[in-house]
This record gives C-alpha cells, structure tokens and sequence, in this order.
C-alpha cells in the first residue's frame, strides 16, 4: 500500500526562529490521517529542524546537488544533508527549473545521486499554461519524467516521489479540477507501469500541488490517483497546516 504525504513547502520564507515555533507547534500532534508530514524548509533551518523533530514529522529539503563534493558554488549534496538527519529533498520544483536553469539532465544526475545514497525525493513536474492550452499537458509530462527517471531501477524507486505541479496553478490561486489532476496523476502512474513495472506504478506516492488549501484538499485526496499534497502558500500557518493534516474524504 503507497503511503499519504501531505508536504508543506516553505519555499524562501522563515528564518530559523520562525520555523522552530511552527514546529513546536505541530510537535505531538495525533493527526486524523495517518499521512506522512514533511516539512520542506529552506536549508539554515534544516539543522535545527531535524534535531527535534518527532514522528510523523519529516523534515526535507528543497533543493540537493547530484555532485557528492566539489567546485559548485552555492550547492549542498545528499551527504552533507544526510549528515544533519534530513534524508529527503524536493528536486525539480518549477521556480527551479524556470529561475535556477534546472534541467531534466542535471534531474536525472540528481535522482541518480539520490537513490545511490538512499535518500529520498520528490521530483516535481508540470506543464505551463500554454502547453495546458495546447492540449499538451500529458506529453509536456511525460517528456520531464521520461528524462528525469532515465536508467533509475526499479529497485530504487522506493525512493523516488512525484509531484504533479501544473505550472499555472502554483501560487496563483487557480487549483487544477481535482479531476484533471487525477487524470494527470493516472497518467503519470500508467507511464510509470511502461517504464518500470505494476508494482513500481501501484506503490509510488504522487502528489498534486497548486493552491491546495484546507478547503479543497479532500477532493483532491479522495481521488484514486492521488496519495498526497505538495502545498506552499497554505503550509505556512500552523493553524491552516494543521487543517491541512486532517482533511476528511
Ligand atoms: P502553492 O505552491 O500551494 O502556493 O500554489 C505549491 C508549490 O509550489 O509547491
């Protein structure tokens, strides 16, 4: 059985102090679900995050390089993460690939490093508005994560989540229908039978995320394809995480 995720993705936003109050706050808490909680924090809070996290609390990254050491300014790799108990790392979130230049080959390099060291992602992916207008949103993900998922065994992918992200729904306050979402995460499910095989297909967690809130997150959920919710903006409040947490279907 593919396990719930509910994931907040902090994005650039809480300084240390700030993440640790909103984690002392989620701190015992005995959610409805029985979902996995990930909080994905910008990097100086991992560190104190980590250190006093409890269960179903996991904290993760929001970006990992696939070097394991070397001249790459800026970067941080699986080890170093792994070294602060953080074994988990969103890759390939849109703001990256549209800001950051990340591409599916340094993706596939990223999960490559990932899976080798045992370390968990989740490999975000999503068409933009005027591939969704010209009928190409399928193709447009099928393509990322063709590429992205290049020469992964099916062993490894355990440790491999998706994320289905539709571009124009991010931050904009425009939720995909929780039926083109499930379309979508169908979609992407079928490919993973083509690439991998059924139980690569049946037991991989995919998430939706776009302007998922407290009150629309059980429709989504309550669709067959759809294991979980990558959130921003509505991950932010403890109080409307916490909601979050205990959607009902
Ligand atoms: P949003 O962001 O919930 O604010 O739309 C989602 C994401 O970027 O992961």
């Amino acid at each position: 059985m593919r396990r719930k995720m509910i994931a907040g993705n902090w994005k650039m936003n809480k300084t240390i102090q700030e993440a640790r109050d909103f984690l002392s706050k989620l701190q015992h808490l005995e959610p409805k679900q029985r979902a996995r909680v990930v909080l994905c924090a910008p990097y100086l809070s991992l560190p104190a995050l980590a250190d006093v996290a409890i269960p179903p609390v996991e904290i993760c990254a929001q970006n990992v390089h696939f070097a394991p050491s070397g001249a790459y300014t800026g970067e941080v790799s699986v080890e170093m993460l792994k070294e602060i108990d953080v074994h988990m790392s969103i890759i390939g979130h849109s703001e990256r690939r549209e800001y950051f230049n990340e591409t599916d080959e340094a993706l596939n390099k990223k999960v490559q490093a990932a899976v080798k060291e045992e370390f968990e992602v989740i490999l975000c992916c999503g068409e933009k508005l005027e591939e969704r207008e010209a009928g190409n949103q399928f193709q447009v993900v099928e393509d990322q994560l063709r590429a992205d998922l290049a020469d992964v065994k099916p062993e490894d992918m355990y440790l491999v989540n998706i994320a289905y992200e539709p571009v124009w729904a991010i931050g904009t306050g425009k939720t995909a229908s929780a039926q083109d979402a499930q379309d979508m995460c169908q979609h992407i499910r079928r490919l993973l039978a083509e690439l991998f095989n059924e139980t690569v297909a049946d037991e991989t967690t995919i998430l939706y995320g776009g302007s998922v809130k407290p009150d629309n997150i059980a429709e989504l959920m309550a669709m067959e394809d759809i294991d979980g919710a990558l959130v921003g903006g509505a991950s932010l409040e403890p109080m409307s995480f916490l909601k979050l947490l205990d959607y009902e279907v």
